[in-house]
């Protein structure tokens, strides 16, 4: 493999959970991300998914330097950009741009199209000179599939499939190589979400684009993802090439997600089980012992509670070139069975 563009290790993201007004004093962390890794090759897909308050925001905040890690790196390029500053950390954020979940309020309501677009220019003027702008903006219009004469008008003149559209043009401005979408689609009508899906796959062999591309849902990442990594309590959990992930999860919680996917096929729908995950995410600040998904796992023993599982091919799988070795974080990755018996709908 080439060297990937970007590498992602032990990143973390604690925010401190304090106690008082006016002496203010940390009683506590919010473990919103707990030690993340992974890696982005050019032109490739890794899709992101997992329950909301997982920490994928977080991840994405910080790629595009929104948020500082607490620990960690983040390497584009062989280079640690947590570590640059000044005109070399400006050269890197050009080349890491970011889509936002909710075109309705991601977009400045009293700025023109054409200005939102445009805005990146003025912290990079080099990218475009001011008697060219226009011209840019319009180009960027027509590759989204707007039409370029819409320049002066302003976000609520459109729907929130053409606005999701804008703020890609705007994502595109600068020429980035890596886009990270941060539920792109999320807040989209069903009807409206497969054309922007395709509009981001189009855009990304026209511009060779590296992405990362966000979801709670393992049905919207399918498609457009090379692979994908799913994330449970600020941990990456499970990861691999879709096929890996779709048709041999060994993560429990994979399985869980995967099950409440919907299946256009009425007999493979009938034919899977499925596994009803009960009670919500426990909160970032009482990250339960040894596996963090052990409180809703069916699977869970003694061990869950003691030993933290790495995220590693099981050892069964490890010299075997199937679909499960892949890394997974369960100490029970190996076992074929998925849901028990007495638990199964029948
Ligand atoms: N600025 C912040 N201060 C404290 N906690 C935060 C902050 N931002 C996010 N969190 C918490 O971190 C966790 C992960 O949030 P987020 O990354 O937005 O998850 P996701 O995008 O997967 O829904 C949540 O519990 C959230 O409440
Ligand atoms: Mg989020």
């Amino acid at each position: 493999m080439t060297e990937p563009l970007l590498e992602v290790s032990g990143l973390h993201k604690h925010y401190p959970l304090t106690q008082g007004i006016v002496f203010r004093k940390q009683v506590g962390a919010v473990r919103a991300v707990d030690g993340v890794d992974f890696t982005l090759g050019r032109g490739e897909t890794l899709g992101i998914v997992g329950e909301s308050g997982c920490g994928k925001s977080t991840v994405a905040k910080m790629l595009v330097n929104l948020e500082r890690p607490t620990r960690g790196q983040i390497r584009y390029k062989g280079e640690d950009v947590t570590r640059l500053s000044g005109r070399a950390l400006k050269a890197v954020r050009r080349n890491i741009q970011m889509v936002f979940q909710d075109p309705y309020t991601s977009l400045n309501p009293r700025m023109t199209v054409g200005d939102i677009i445009g805005e990146p220019y003025e912290i990079h003027p080099e990218v475009a000179p001011k008697g060219d702008r226009r011209r840019q903006v319009q180009d960027l219009l027509d590759v989204v599939g707007l039409n370029p004469e819409y320049i002066n008008r302003y976000p609520h003149q459109f729907s929130g499939g053409q606005r999701q559209r804008i703020g890609i043009a705007r994502g595109l401005a600068l020429r980035p190589e890596v886009i990270v979408a941060d539920e792109p689609v999320s807040a989209l009508d069903v009807s409206v979400q497969a054309q922007v899906i395709n509009l981001m796959d189009r855009l990304q062999s026209e511009f060779d684009l590296s992405y990362l591309f966000i979801a709670h849902d393992l049905s919207i990442v399918r498609h457009i993802s090379d692979r994908v990594g799913v994330m449970y309590l600020g941990r990456i959990v499970e990861i691999g090439r879709d096929a890996e992930i779709y048709d041999h999860p060994t993560h429990p919680y994979t399985q869980a997600l995967l099950s409440a996917v919907p299946l256009p096929d009425p007999q493979a729908r009938e034919r899977r089980e499925r596994i009803i995950l009960t009670g919500d995410v426990p909160s970032p600040t009482n990250i339960p012992s040894g596996c963090r998904f052990r409180t809703r796992c069916w699977k869970a023993q003694e061990r869950c509670a003691q030993e933290v599982p790495a995220l590693a091919v099981p050892a069964a799988f490890r010299l075997a070139t199937g679909p499960a070795a892949h890394p997974s974080a369960c100490h029970f990755a190996e076992e074929k069975q998925v849901v028990p018996p007495e638990e199964r709908e029948s």
